[in-house]
């Protein structure tokens, strides 16, 4: 391990923007569509991987959607989700907000309760016997219409004390945030926080809307804010957080080049970006790869990589008692290493 990847693998984290259907790894698919005796249609391990070449979201969401069909019991759940934090623990993420995508699950006929008891088994697992914490953020589908996102919201209801949140994601050209501006209203009236996929290959406009019409508390990517400068000095000024993705960036051909990633851009603007995996069993890294490719490639500061660590942990949705000592974590870990 080089110094740079042992310094980041130390230092405390956490993870923002982290899809739990796309951690699904194609050993643990094999092994779930044999345990529910489901047939796929890849032959190997390998000829799954040899899928995973995508040139842009949605090329990559056809496949997605189709990996997250083996998942059919809660045992399935609790199994991917701590598969994925046992990776993530690895890479010294201490915390993790994560996204599910229930409508994936209820549109092939998959009760709400299966995925998220599953997924809060697992999360409970993770903290018990690694020590990692989490909390859920529930996605609405945008390629699905208004009427379906209200009816998740409402099979959420018994869920409300065990759901930090509402998200927005799948396909985002042609379905604006604009779409989900009332079931946005009622989620925040329901005390839940707001996030949202925006400006990832949308245009400055969806951000503005996300900002404006669904009221998020996170922007989710954001790249495409950069083309925008009066929307760069808000996102400033407001102090956003943006969860951006660099190896999903580059697998979804939202980069040609890591070595052309805004993320150091975004810093020197002042905006207060993170690092984080999206969906990291198809994008080719976990956390920690996400940290030590962006910052070799980026040529990333050792101060810049200490406030990335910060942000991940002042943009999370935690208790800011914990967030003090998340920060005061990650200057016992400098004191220590200097
Ligand atoms: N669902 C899973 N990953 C996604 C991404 N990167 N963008 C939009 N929807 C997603
Ligand atoms: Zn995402």
């Amino acid at each position: 391990m080089t110094d740079l990847a042992r310094f980041i693998q130390g230092l405390p984290k956490a993870e923002l923007h982290l899809h739990i259907e796309g951690s699904l790894e194609p050993e643990l698919m094999f092994d779930l569509a044999r345990r529910n005796r489901i047939s796929l249609p890849f032959a190997s391990v390998e000829a799954v991987r040899a899928a995973y070449a995508f040139s842009n979201l949605q090329d990559f969401l056809d496949i997605y959607y189709q990996g997250a069909g083996v998942l059919m019991t809660e045992q399935d759940f609790q199994d991917l989700a701590m598969a994925y934090f046992r990776r993530v623990a690895a890479d010294g993420c201490r915390h993790v907000e994560l996204f599910f995508d229930p409508q994936t699950h209820t549109d092939r006929g998959l009760p709400f309760r299966i995925a998220i008891d599953g997924l809060l088994a697992g999360m409970a697992e993770a903290e018990r016997t690694l020590g990692v914490s989490s909390s859920l953020i529930l996605c609405f589908l945008r390629h699905l219409d208004e009427d379906a996102a209200f009816t998740t919201l409402r099979e959420a209801e018994p869920y409300l004390d065990r759901i930090l949140g509402v998200g927005l994601d799948s396909s985002e050209v042609g379905h604006p945030p604009s779409k989900f501006a009332r079931v946005f209203g009622a989620a925040g009236e329901m005390g839940l926080k707001r996030v949202a996929h925006a400006g990832e290959e949308g245009p400055p406009a969806y951000v503005r809307e996300a900002l404006d019409l669904l009221h998020v508390d996170r922007i989710d990517h954001g790249n495409r804010a950069l083309e925008d400068p009066a929307l760069v000095a808000r996102l400033v000024a407001e102090g956003m957080t943006l969860t951006v993705c660099p190896l999903s960036n580059l697998k979804l051909c939202v980069v040609d080049d890591l070595k052309a990633h805004p993320l150091k851009r975004m810093l020197d603007l002042g905006l207060k970006a993170t690092i984080n995996s999206d969906d990291p069993a198809y994008f080719g890294g976990y956390l920690g790869r996400n940290w030590t490719e962006t910052a070799q490639a980026l040529s990333l500061s050792r101060a810049e990589l200490v406030t990335l660590a910060k942000n991940s942990f002042t943009g999370s949705f935690l208790p800011p008692g914990t967030v003090s000592d998340h920060l005061a974590g990650i200057d016992a870990y400098l004191s220590s290493n200097s």
